[in-house]
C-alpha cells in the first residue's frame, strides 16, 4: 500500500458491468469495460486507502494492492458492498443492470421455429441509494455516477437529490465520445454546491484527481 492522503481510510469502489442470467448458457449485460471503476480504485489505493474492489465481470484486470471482490449479478453486488462495510467512502462505479429476468430457467431454454420467447423482469435493487440512504454506518462520503447523454449536468444534479448521495459524477457517454471503452474520459463532478467541469483527460488522471479531491474531503 502507498502512504498518502488517505491511508488509514477504507474505501468501497464497485466496478465492471453486472451479468444477470436469462438461463444456465445466456444473460443480459452492458458495455461497461470496467476502466473508470478500475482506474480509481488504483488512485486510491496510490494515495494509501485500503480498497475493496467488488468487480463485475470486467474487460480490464483489477489493480494491484487492493482487496478484490468478484460479483455477477446485481445481487450478489448488493451483497458483497453490504458485507465491506463500514467505509469511510464509496465510489459507485459499476454500471449495474437496472433489471434482471424475473425467472431464471433452470435448463438451457430451446429455441422452436417461429415461437419466441418472452422474458418478464424484476427491477434490481439500488445499489448506490440504499448505501446512501442508510442512515446509521452510512459512510462519510459517497460517490455516484452518471452516463448520461443528454442534458448531462441536469440530469446529474437530479439523481445526487434523488439517490442521497454526496456527489455524482456524470460523464458524457454519448455515442462519438469514445467514453465507453475508451481512454478518456468527460467528466463533470456535481455536489450539493457546485458543479465542477473537468476537462477531457484520460481515466487515470480523472481517478488521480477524484482520489485527491475525495482526500480533501474527507480530512475536511
Ligand atoms: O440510476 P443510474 O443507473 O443512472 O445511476 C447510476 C449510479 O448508480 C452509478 O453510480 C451506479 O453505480 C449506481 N447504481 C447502483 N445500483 C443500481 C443502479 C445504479 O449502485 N441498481
Amino acid at each position: 500500500l502507498g502512504q498518502g492522503p488517505l491511508t488509514g481510510r477504507r474505501v468501497i469502489v464497485t466496478s465492471g458491468p453486472t451479468q444477470e442470467p436469462i438461463d444456465p448458457v445466456r444473460y443480459i449485460s452492458n458495455h461497461s469495460s470496467g476502466a473508470q471503476g478500475t482506474a480509481i480504485a488504483r488512485a486510491l489505493a496510490a494515495s494509501g486507502a485500503e480498497v475493496v474492489f467488488v468487480t463485475g465481470p470486467a474487460n480490464v484486470p483489477p489493480p494491484e494492492g487492493v482487496q478484490v471482490v468478484r460479483v455477477t449479478t446485481a445481487q450478489d453486488m448488493l451483497e458483497a458492498v453490504q458485507g465491506a462495510l463500514p467505509a469511510d467512502a464509496a465510489v459507485f462505479a459499476a454500471a449495474v443492470a437496472d433489471w434482471r429476468v424475473a425467472q431464471v430457467a433452470g435448463s438451457k431454454m430451446k429455441k422452436t421455429a417461429g415461437e419466441m420467447p418472452t422474458l418478464r423482469f424484476a427491477e434490481n435493487p439500488d445499489i448506490l441509494a440504499s448505501v446512501a440512504q442508510m442512515g446509521a454506518g452510512r459512510p462519510a462520503l459517497v460517490v455516484g455516477f452518471a452516463a448520461e447523454t443528454d442534458d448531462v449536468v441536469a440530469n446529474a444534479q437530479a439523481k445526487r437529490a434523488r439517490k442521497g448521495c454526496d456527489w455524482i459524477i456524470a460523464n458524457d457517454v454519448s455515442v462519438g465520445t469514445g467514453t465507453f471503452g475508451g481512454a478518456d474520459n468527460t467528466v463533470h463532478v456535481v455536489t450539493d454546491q457546485v458543479v465542477e467541469d473537468w476537462p477531457r483527460m484520460g481515466k487515470d488522471a480523472v481517478a488521480a484527481r477524484l482520489a485527491q479531491r475525495m482526500a480533501a474531503a474527507l480530512n475536511g
